[in-house]
Order: C-alpha cells, then structure tokens, then sequence
C-alpha cells in the first residue's frame, strides 16, 4: 500500500510534522520501530504535550481545569468541615507551621494562590496583627511619662491594626471564595484583604507586586505546574519568597500503607457521608498520588527561576513545605 500523502494528511490535522506524523507516518512504522526510537519517542512527547492527568484519569489537557472547577464548586460549602474531618484537624497544625515558616515582618504584601476558603489569608491576618499589637505594647511601655487615659487613646487612634500588611487571596474557583468572604465576615477579618477571581498559570497582577506568594494544596490541582510556579516568579518583588504546602511523598514504609489504606477506603466514604461527593474525594486521594516528590517539585521550583529552594517534609512526607527565593 502506497503511502499517504503528507500533503493530504497535512490539510486533515493542520500545520505541524508532528500531527502529520501521527495522522500518516507512524502508525505503520510503529510496529516495526524499535521501542524507543525517535517516532516512538516523538510522539509520546506530543502525547504528554496534550494530555493530563485528573487523579488516576488521562484527559486532554483542555478539559482538566473544567472539571477540578466542578470539583471544588461541588465541596465549596462542606469544604472546611471534611478538610477537619480527613486530617483530623492536623491540616491546621500544617498551616501554623506555614505561618510559622514565613514570619512575616510588618508591612508584607502576600499574594496567598488557589486561598479558597481563607485559611492562609486569615492565619496570616491574626499573625501581623498579633506582631503588630506587642509592638504596640512595647513601645508605649516604654513611654513611661504617658497616663492611662493617653495609652488607651493612642491604641483607640491606631488606624492600621496590621502594621501595613495586606494580603490577596486569589483562587479561579468562585464558590470557594464566596464561602471565604463569608469565614472572613464571621471571624471579623475586614481590613487588609482583598479577594481576587483568578488562575494560578496566569494572574492578573503586576511584575514584581508581592513580598510572599503562598499556595498550599492549590498547585497539584493547576494543570501546568510549571507556568504556576513562573507567574509565582513573576509576581514577586525580588528577594520576595515562594512558599508552597502541598501533600508530598511518606517516607515511612509502613505509614506509607497505613496511610493508602485510608486515603482509598475511607476519604470517598467520607466525601459520600459528609459531601454527598464521592468522586471529589476519589480524586482529591488520586491527585495526590500523581504529584511529584520532595525532590522532583524542587526542581520544577528551580527551574522557574527560583533560588535557595528548600523543603520540610511534616508528618513523615504526607505533606511538605517548599520554599524559595526570587533573588
Ligand atoms: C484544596 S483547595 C485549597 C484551599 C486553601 N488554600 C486551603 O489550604 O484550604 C484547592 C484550591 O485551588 C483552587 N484552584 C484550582 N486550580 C486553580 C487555578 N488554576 N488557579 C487558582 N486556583 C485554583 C481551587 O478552586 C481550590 O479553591
């Protein structure tokens, strides 16, 4: 059989030799290519280029972010109670750490990505405002001469309870952010936050904007992780950090299967109880499954320019803590 016209099969797939190799070229010499070869190789290349993960699923790539939107649009409103319920509440343990990792000084601009429900942004919030007030305190105990009367109109006129920081919570998901205004207005959190709809691969700010850009198990659901971490890039100031909390790899073989074991038997029964969604939860266990390790996202954080990458693995690896430097 003579074969087709690259001409032909050009037209029917577009321009590019690749897609032409596919439509016309490859599938005859595949079989009798060695494996590994460059027609092989090629096209698993091309492959990879259009297709993704969602969990354990291989999808076009075009059709991940769609369905990681219904995903949380569906858990929104029971988000944080099965966030308490899965962990046993040690995701706030997690997050304390996060805080605890940043220090923030006065004054720092955040950007918190994929900020959902508010949880970094608000930890944030009580951290400078606590810093704030003690350096309040120190510098008024110092004013020996001062009355009482005068200390406590000094604290009453003090406008900016937060020493000037401010932080940003973006997420593309806007169910996840409506139940985080909501959060905000009962634990009264007003001043110093702004919430922004937005995708992590292509934020709507300004180059070098922020001081600390956080996302914590945000990134494994964006899918291209790279153009993530370069707008992270981007958006910090230079000398600003990257801080990332994310689940990450157990390094303890046992846990390792003690923890499997939940994760597939209980998590989506969970989801089904308290969600009324199994298959958010299937995927929340799969995702996780597919994200790169310690070392492997450290150096995807490298390659989007960052410098001085480091991480802490907490809980034997169930989660880590990447962090990095625009320098
Ligand atoms: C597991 S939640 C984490 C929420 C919050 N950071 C926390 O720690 O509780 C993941 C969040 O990532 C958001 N997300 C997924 N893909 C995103 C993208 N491309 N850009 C911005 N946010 C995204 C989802 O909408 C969701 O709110």
């Amino acid at each position: 059989m003579a074969a087709p016209s690259i001409c032909s099969q050009w037209s029917r797939y577009g321009s590019g030799w690749l897609r032409a190799m596919r439509g016309c070229w490859v599938p005859r010499l595949r079989s009798s290519w060695p494996a590994g070869s460059l027609g092989a190789r090629l096209l698993s290349q091309e492959k990879r280029a259009t297709e993704t993960h969602f969990g354990f699923e291989t999808v076009a790539e075009d059709e991940k972010g769609g369905k990681v939107y219904h995903v949380f649009e569906s858990v929104a409103k029971r988000y944080d109670v099965m966030n308490d319920m899965m962990s046993l509440g040690i995701h706030r343990v997690w997050k304390d750490l996060l805080l605890r990792e940043m220090r923030p000084l006065p004054g720092t601009q955040l950007l918190d990505v994929a900020g959902g429900t508010g949880d970094i942004a608000f930890r944030f919030l009580n951290y400078v405002q606590a810093q704030h007030q003690g350096k309040q305190k120190r510098q008024l105990r110092a004013q020996q001469n001062l009355s009482w009367e005068e200390i406590a109109n000094k604290y009453r006129n003090e406008e900016d309870s937060l020493g000037g920081s401010r932080v940003v919570i973006c997420d593309i998901n806007k169910e996840m952010l409506k139940v985080g205004k909501q959060k905000a207005t009962a634990q009264g959190h007003k001043a110093g936050l702004a919430w922004v709809l937005g995708d992590a691969e292509e934020l709507p700010f300004d180059d070098d904007k922020f001081d600390v850009y956080t996302i914590a198990f945000g990134i494994r659901n964006v899918t291209h992780i790279d153009r993530a971490l370069q707008e992270a890039h981007r958006v910090l100031k230079p000398g600003g950090r990257f801080l990332c909390l994310e689940f990450s790899q157990v390094n303890n073989p046992l846990l390792s299967r003690i923890y499997d074991l939940y994760s597939f038997q209980v998590i989506p029964v969970l989801g089904e109880v308290i969600a009324g969604d199994w298959k958010s939860y299937q995927y929340l266990v799969e995702s996780i499954r597919r994200f790169p390790s310690q070392e492997e996202f450290k150096e995807m954080i490298e390659d989007a320019g960052f410098q001085k990458v480091t991480y802490e693995s907490l809980t034997s690896g169930i989660v880590a803590i990447h962090s990095g430097f625009k320098l």
